[in-house]
C-alpha cells in the first residue's frame, strides 16, 4: 500500500503530499498581508499550498466566501487579520470574531470538518507567526485529507 495515502472523511484514499492540499488565506492589508511580506522578505520558509487574497479587512469578508471557496474545491480557509484592537477600521476584526462562531457552526452543518478552517491575528512585524501558521494550519488541513467537497485530483 501507498504510505503517501490517508482515508478521507469520505472514506477514499487520497495522497497526502504537500500539494495535495488547497488552501485559500484571506489576509489583511494593513497587518496579515505585511506579515505575510514580511516572512517573505526575511526568507522564511512555509508549506507552498496557500493562495493568499489581500482584502482591506476582514470584516469584510463574507461567509459566504469562505463556502463558495469550499464549493470550489478549497480543502481549508485561513483568516488572518489584525490583532484585537487593532483593526484600521475600528471594529471589523469583532465582527469578524463573532462571525467565525457562526461559521464553524455552518460548515459543521454542512458536515465540514471544522479542521478547515482557523482564523488567526497576525501583525506586520509577526512574519514568523505567519509562518508557524501557515505550516501548523497546513499540517492540520493535510490531517483531515482532501475536502470531501473537492474534485478528485491527479485523475
Ligand atoms: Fe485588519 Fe480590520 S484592518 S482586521
Amino acid at each position: 500500500m501507498d504510505e503517501t495515502l490517508e482515508k478521507t472523511e469520505g472514506g477514499e484514499k487520497r495522497g497526502s503530499a504537500p500539494e495535495d492540499v488547497k488552501i485559500l488565506a484571506f489576509l489583511c492589508n494593513w497587518c496579515s498581508y505585511a506579515g505575510a511580506d514580511l516572512a517573505g522578505v526575511s526568507r522564511l520558509q512555509y508549506p507552498p499550498n496557500v493562495v493568499d487574497i489581500r482584502v482591506m479587512c476582514t470584516g469584510t469578508i463574507s461567509p459566504y466566501y469562505v463556502l463558495k471557496a469550499f464549493q470550489e474545491g478549497i480543502d481549508g480557509v485561513l483568516i488572518a487579520g489584525c490583532h484585537i484592537g487593532d483593526c484600521h477600521y475600528d471594529k471589523g476584526n469583532y465582527m469578524t470574531a463573532k462571525r467565525f462562531r457562526v461559521l464553524k457552526d455552518i460548515l459543521a452543518a454542512a458536515g465540514i470538518d471544522p479542521r478547515r478552517i482557523r482564523l488567526e491575528w497576525v501583525s506586520a512585524a509577526e512574519g514568523a507567526k505567519f509562518q508557524d501558521v501557515i505550516t501548523s494550519f497546513t499540517e492540520q488541513v493535510r490531517a483531515a485529507g482532501p475536502s470531501p467537497l473537492a474534485p478528485k485530483r491527479g485523475k
